[in-house]
């Protein structure tokens, strides 16, 4: 069963895509690695990791969906007429799941937090309250519990409208507004006394900090957050027009995703200098360090509230973009209606998100070599699978995929893009599968640097 519609329009193919890449990777990640990985050093290789193999790679993912019109499962089926490529599907539609199931967590902490700002506030609150404040919160279980089913449920109400009438409709609403958002918070981030402290911070390398491992976190985290190597892209790729140009999307898209990564990091760390707080406190700087920012400074709730928005808004029009996949996979191979595979695939996300949230609760039981279900999935999916899934795609493209099939997508039939396109092909039949097997190997410990 193929795939007939396609996004309305040209802005609203932008901010779909665009509404999937920038989420959670751009405001909750991207400042903690920049943070522990020595700032401006970590941005300048983050960027050329996006440049030379994230952007590609999406290219690649958009032929696939566009040119078979059908799920990351059927698609691969398609083009290779050889059953074992149905598996990086497949996997990819595992990985959905792994990852929506931690990702509506973290969006409900979001939630969670715009309550707080609204009720108790953070204003005058002392570090020490802060810091238990979110561990009490944590701690209890069911509320992160409650605001992560909020969440799914919220998800799960826009992708039952599909594509164009739910997905693309909701997103030209939001992401114009998260645009907004993110100007006005970095604006007034300008008047704060530590700005130039954290311009410095993010704008003068420190290439002491880097090692190879500085390089690995980069290539990670732009997959995640270009939303690359779970076949989401590929799904998104099934409803892009025939004329629009998949390079100058992709391209479009990965420079959208930087600016707003390098723009929050602007926004976030003027407020981390001014009051003093260490850029390095790891994943918990936006959850926990902000707040205490917040509560010292000027008109502080308002901008927690304006900024737990931000965050609301960037994690559900990327929610969205893993609950798609899963859903027209269902819809297409199963035969089932739309309405029917997201209940379904909510259902089974929600128990995921409950055994989630409950395993952060000290001494839970609920744990996986060695380290919390949250923290484990987590770090599989961002260390591992998309890594892995991306290598998959991307040798498929290269070598596997017809020649000419891809040159027909990348080229939009001959009329653009034709230098580009050698160019292209090199650097993902070679240079993107050595880089990413070398990345593979080496997590999996075989290759010692
Ligand atoms: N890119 C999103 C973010 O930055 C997360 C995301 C959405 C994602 N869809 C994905 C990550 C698919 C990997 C694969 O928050």
């Amino acid at each position: 069963m193929e795939n007939k519609v396609t996004f309305g329009s040209k802005f609203g193919t932008l901010v779909v895509v665009a509404g999937s890449c920038v989420g959670l990777g751009n405001i909750w990640r991207f400042p903690y690695l920049a943070g522990n990985n020595g700032g401006s050093a970590f941005i300048i290789i983050y960027i050329l990791c996006s440049l030379t193999i994230a952007i590609p790679i999406m290219m690649s993912e958009f032929v696939v969906g566009r040119s078979t019109r059908k799920n990351a499962f059927g698609a691969f089926k398609e083009l290779s007429r050889q059953k074992k490529w149905c598996l990086v599907g497949l996997f990819g539609i595992l990985t959905s799941f792994l990852i929506y199931g931690f990702y509506s967590v973290v969006a409900g902490w979001a939630i969670s937090f715009i309550q707080t700002a609204f009720t108790e506030g953070f204003t005058g609150r002392s570090p020490e309250l802060i810091h238990s404040n979110f561990i009490d919160y944590i701690n209890t279980g069911w509320k992160p519990t409650i605001a992560a089913l909020i969440f799914i449920g919220l998800t799960a109400s826009i992708v039952i409208g599909g594509m164009e009438k739910g997905i693309e409709r909701i997103n030209k609403v939001l992401m114009p507004m998260l645009a907004l958002i993110i100007l006005g918070l970095f604006l007034y981030s300008t008047s704060l006394a530590g700005f130039k402290a954290g311009m410095d911070f993010l704008l003068k390398p420190d290439f002491s900090k880097i090692d190879l491992n500085t390089f690995l976190t980069a290539i990670g985290q732009s997959f995640f957050s270009m939303s690359l190597g779970m076949g989401c892209m590929v799904t998104y790729g099934a409803y892009i027009k025939k004329e629009t140009s998949l390079p100058s999307l992709a391209l479009t898209i990965g420079l959208t995703d930087l600016t707003i990564a390098v723009l929050v990091g602007f926004a976030i760390f003027p407020g981390v200098f001014t009051f003093g707080i260490e850029p390095t406190s790891g994943p918990t700087l936006v959850f926990e360090t902000l707040p205490l920012v917040f509560s010292m400074m000027p008109a502080g709730n308002l901008f927690g509230i304006f900024f737990f928005l931000l965050v609301f808004i960037a994690a559900i029009t990327s929610s969205v973009s893993m609950l798609e996949p899963i859903c027209l996979f269902i819809i297409q191979e199963l035969k089932t209606t739309r309405v029917k595979a997201v209940l379904m695939i909510s259902t089974i996300v929600s128990i995921l998100a409950v055994l989630c949230a409950y395993s952060q609760v000290e001494g839970s039981p609920i744990r996986l070599f060695g380290s919390n279900l949250f923290d484990f999935l987590n770090n599989i999916t961002d260390k591992f699978m998309l890594p892995f899934g991306a290598l998959l795609i991307i040798v498929f493209v290269g070598w596997f995929a017809n020649k000419e099939l891809v040159r027909n997508e990348i080229t939009n039939n001959g009329l653009l893009f034709n230098k580009g396109f050698k160019f292209y092909y090199v650097i993902i039949r070679y240079l993107i599968p050595i880089i990413l097997s070398l990345f593979v190997l080496s997590l999996l410990g075989i290759v010692k640097w």
